[in-house]
């Protein structure tokens, strides 16, 4: 079963992030499909083909980002209740609330039936360039919990 990395950004960021995790995943994991998707290209018929998905979104001015905005409208009547997401945010401390779109997101999610795992993954004031290792290291748990990877025994 392939596994969707969707990203929702709005200066490029978490694009550069999300295509980051699906080349490192796509290179670590040669038996497994990974398809990287905008959300602008998204829609609920293509949402609804994967029971993985690890969805990543910038917060901007304490909500959510343009992009994730019409993406959530897109998605709106979907019954969710097949999809399990995986939440990773790009955000920046200096800001009133940090990463103001995961729990936004997480509700809407929820409440269309889908399942929303933990932990999420939060990146303070993003780099070009970063280490990303513990962003791997992450998504690697869900490989895991949907028993699509190897097993490290992490169980979540
Ligand atoms: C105008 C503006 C508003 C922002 N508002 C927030 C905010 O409310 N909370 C937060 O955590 N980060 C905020 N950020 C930081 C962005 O989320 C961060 O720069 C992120 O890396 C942008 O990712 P993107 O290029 O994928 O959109 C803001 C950035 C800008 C420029």
């Amino acid at each position: 079963m392939p596994i969707l990395i969707l990203y929702a950004s709005y200066t490029g960021y978490t694009q550069e992030a999300a295509t980051l995790l699906w080349q490192n995943l796509c290179g670590r994991f040669p038996h497994r499909e990974f398809i990287l998707l905008n959300v602008r290209e998204a829609d609920k018929k293509e949402v609804k083909k994967y029971s993985l998905i690890i969805f990543g979104a910038s917060t901007w001015d304490d909500g959510l980002n343009p992009e994730t905005k019409l993406f959530l409208e897109k998605l709106q009547s979907a019954n969710l209740s097949g999809s399990r997401f995986a939440l990773f945010g790009l955000g920046d401390r200096q800001f009133l609330v940090f990463c103001a779109a995961l729990p936004i997101i997480e509700a809407q999610l929820k409440k269309q039936g889908a399942t929303v795992l933990s932990p999420v993954f939060t990146f303070d004031n993003y780099q070009t360039g970063q280490d990303i290792s513990k962003f791997i290291e992450w998504a690697e748990l869900f490989l895991d919990a949907a028993e699509l990877g190897h097993n490290t025994g992490q169980n979540l």
